[in-house]
């Protein structure tokens, strides 16, 4: 009995490895994390081209709430409709977008199956994650030499991202792009210079994508281009190029 996780990728779907695409296309069910009940699943849209006429695709809700007592239903019945499925001896896979160890959903799914279906094996198979997706389009290095890097949620606690902030090179805002303008001020206070540069992007690799590289100065006091969750900055203390 054994589950698979896979990473997507960060929405095109060439940039799925060889060993995901091979296990979407022989998997009989594949479950995928949706916001909302009814809400179509992004990742199962980023491997849609790869699934088998006769796979079933099931998506299962895990709601956007920073509240971890909430969603601890959520998580075990996932689990276990999960575990049920994989006990019927089919062949089952659940997708996330990214890379599975990156603030994905499946790290509840993981922890409930090894408390409570200890006898299903896993196997995870990493994917291209957003921000080597946003490096590789805008051409920049996250970091080179003894430079060092935090990746930071940019909808949390302020004063933690300023102090992360103060301690590295360069900083990878994830999650969402509505809050990304509260950060650029922040930014200079952590003692990154006006010629700091920053990427900005939405959608990277997917339909819609935009990408913009911009000093902080640029930034500063204007609204920035991001409206939506599916967004990434990263900002670089020492502008070399
Ligand atoms: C729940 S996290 C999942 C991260 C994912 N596991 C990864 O490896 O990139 C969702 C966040 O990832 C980022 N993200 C994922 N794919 C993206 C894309 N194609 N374009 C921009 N941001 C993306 C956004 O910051 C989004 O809010």
């Amino acid at each position: 009995m054994k589950l698979f996780c896979i990473g997507c990728g960060p929405g095109d779907p060439d940039l799925l490895t060889v060993r995901a695409a091979d296990l979407i296309k022989s998997a009989d069910m594949i479950f995928a994390p949706t916001a909302r009940e009814g809400k179509s699943s992004i990742a199962l849209s980023i491997v849609e081209k790869y699934i088998g006429n006769f796979a079933k695709t099931v998506s299962l809700v895990f709601p956007m709430v920073k509240n971890r007592e909430s969603l601890r239903d959520y998580w075990k019945r996932n689990a276990d409709e999960i575990a049920s499925a994989v006990k019927t001896g089919k062949k089952v896979i659940y997708l996330t977008v990214g890379d599975p160890a990156l603030y994905s959903t499946w790290i509840y799914i993981q922890r409930e199956l090894k408390r409570t279906h200890k006898d299903i094996e896993i196997e995870i198979v990493p994917g291209v994650t957003s921000m080597f997706a946003i490096a590789a389009k805008a051409g920049i290095s996250l970091a080179e030499g003894d430079e060092t890097v935090a990746i930071v949620p940019a909808c949390y606690d302020l004063e933690k991202v300023k102090r992360t902030a103060s301690a590295c090179d360069t900083v990878i805002f994830l999650k969402d792009g509505r809050y990304f303008d509260r950060v650029i001020d922040m930014l200079g206070e952590a003692g990154f210079p006006d010629s700091a540069t920053v990427a900005i992007a939405q959608n990277v690799s997917d339909e819609g994508e935009l990408l913009e590289m911009k000093k902080i100065s640029e930034l500063r006091g204007k609204k920035g281009p991001t409206e939506k969750y599916f967004s990434i900055m990263v900002a670089k203390k020492n502008a070399r190029d």
